[in-house]
């Protein structure tokens, strides 16, 4: 039932500020970046003194860019559209072309900032936001420092916020690290994961943390187990050049599943304070244990669809066959891994983790499954031969937004017979809407100074250690077996395996 109490707050505009991006020209910033803008200006959460500088290689002026955001926006924002709106926020948009191998291009966004400032009354306060190619982001964090643009003076802010993936493996993480380090300070970097931003995750928290029965709960005493799901029926796309680099372990797992993990498995922070909470994500990555590299099968699993149908009828084809994918690629589109927490909380307690594109629907679910409670009582009634199901959580991060329990009950009657019950709790009945998933939050937080939200560099780091032994192992062996799942399908038959060699199941996603 909707509950008439709880309403979004309203927040305050963040301080008057430039937003510049790099890649402007770019699909990120079209879809999904200048539509983030006009939703927090619609919010009022923009300042009043605010402008955007976009940066890229097309041959524009400010005048050409705004025609060209202005043709396509409509699309992106959808249904809140306003013109009124958009035509204040359109007036606030530049354009600096520029090369950003070029010392030029950053004297000329120099010039640029300095005639905004004056234009739009803006106080110095910078924000850049990397929306390009990752080899560009040591390249124009050192840049912009040698240009002078990043250096703090008094009042005024400079702060970078870095698009994924944060390096390939452990090796080029640290290597991308230091080059942001020798330019910048590690208050002014953000790194984005978007899971991070979803309103759903960041609930895990409170949820955890504000209902004093669930606390007691969370652990190897009473947890048996944990699943994090992330599927995806979306098929490459035309990310190729990327993907065929990347894969779903580190595409996914290494970032987005790992950012999830850390805040179901953290300890109480003793604040919100950004730091506090990095530190207790980073104990828990730190405590994870280390993936025996002679045994990565018994541990890790790696998939590629082949042709299938999807759950709408559609046939696709296989991943080999998708448009700048080379014909034997052995890159996973399906990645699944085990893995156990060394802390007093979490011993002996596994964590399954599994992505995928191309598996039957779009579901990101945290599953926690409660160990049995003795039943002796119920020994000789029916359901308890075949067994009492587990008493489980889970958590709905995308879609349908919610929080399920299910309990057994009796079954009403004269025999003592028992089935499982649901408690359900829906964001849309509660909160009159679905939650925002997009880059609002994460720009907003960037303007206020709030890290919560972002990656520090020693979070990136221990995610990448964790996966260095599956990265390694499967680099040496190509997959001879690929592709193993059909599209539309769950993926391959020993991600079903890694669970029932322990006893166990993957519970079905959206039932
Ligand atoms: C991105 C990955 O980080 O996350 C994509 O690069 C993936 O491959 C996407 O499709 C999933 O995000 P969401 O928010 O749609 O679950």
């Amino acid at each position: 039932m909707a509950n008439e109490n709880v309403q979004a707050d309203a927040a305050l505009p963040a301080p008057a500020n430039v937003l510049v991006i790099f890649g402007a020209g770019g699909d990120l910033t079209k879809r999904k970046l200048i539509p983030a803008l006009f939703h927090l200006s619609a919010a009022d959460m923009l300042p009043a003194n605010f402008a955007m500088v976009g940066v890229d290689r097309l041959e524009l002026d400010s005048d050409a860019y705004r025609e060209r955001i202005n043709d396509e926006i409509q699309q992106f924002v959808g249904e809140a559209f306003s013109q009124a709106l958009w035509d204040k926020l359109l007036q606030r948009l530049y354009y600096v072309r520029g090369d950003f191998k070029d010392p030029a291009s950053y004297a000329a966004l120099g010039e640029m900032l300095q005639h905004v400032d004056r234009e739009q009354q803006t106080p110095g306060n910078y924000l850049f936001y990397l929306s390009t190619p990752p080899s560009f982001f040591g390249e124009i964090t050192g840049q912009l420092a040698n240009a002078g643009l990043t250096t703090e003076t008094g009042d005024q802010w400079r702060r970078i916020i870095i698009e994924k993936p944060f390096g390939h493996d452990l090796a080029s993480a640290k290597v991308l690290n230091q080059q942001l380090h020798d330019a910048v300070a590690e208050h002014q970097i953000y790194r984005i994961d978007h899971y991070l931003g979803k309103e759903t995750v960041q609930n895990i928290l409170a949820f955890r943390f504000t209902n004093g029965i669930i606390e007691p709960v969370w652990n190897s005493r009473y947890v048996d187990h944990v699943q994090i799901t992330v599927a995806e029926a979306l098929g490459v796309e035309n990310r190729a050049s990327y993907y065929e680099e990347a894969g779903a372990l580190r595409d996914m797992i290494s970032n987005h599943l790992l950012a999830v993990l850390s805040v179901v498995a953290m300890e109480p922070p003793n604040s919100l304070d950004a730091d506090q909470i990095r530190d207790e994500q980073s104990k828990v990555l730190r405590a994870v244990q280390p993936i025996d590299p002679e045994a990565v099968t018994a541990s890790a699993v790696r998939g590629q669809y082949g042709a299938g149908t999807l759950a709408d009828g559609r046939k696709v084809p296989a991943y080999r066959k998708e448009p700048g994918v080379a014909p034997d690629s052995s890159i996973d589109t399906f990645a699944a891994l085990k893995l156990y927490i060394d802390s007093w909380r979490w011993a002996g307690v596994p964590f399954y983790m599994r992505t995928g594109k191309r598996l039957p629907d779009r579901y990101t679910e945290v599953v926690v499954e409660f160990k049995h409670a003795p039943t002796i009582m119920f020994r000789d009634s029916l359901l308890v031969k075949s067994q009492v199901p587990p008493c489980r959580m889970v958590i709905r991060v995308q879609p349908n937004e919610g929080i399920g329990l299910s309990l057994n009950a009796k079954i009403p009657g004269a025999t003592p017979r028992l089935g499982t019950v649901d408690m359900n709790f829906n964001y849309v009945d509660y909160f009159h809407s679905m939650p925002s998933t997009g880059y609002e939050t994460l720009i907003y937080d960037c303007m206020i100074g709030d890290a919560t939200l972002f990656k520090r560099a020693d979070n990136i780091e221990l995610g990448w250690a964790i996966l260095e032994p599956v990265l390694a192992a499967w680099s040496k062996k190509p997959a001879d077996e690929f592709p193993n799942y059909e599209a539309g399908t769950w993926g391959p038959r020993e991600a079903d395996e890694l669970l029932e060699r322990d006893g166990r199941a993957w519970r079905a996603c959206g039932t």
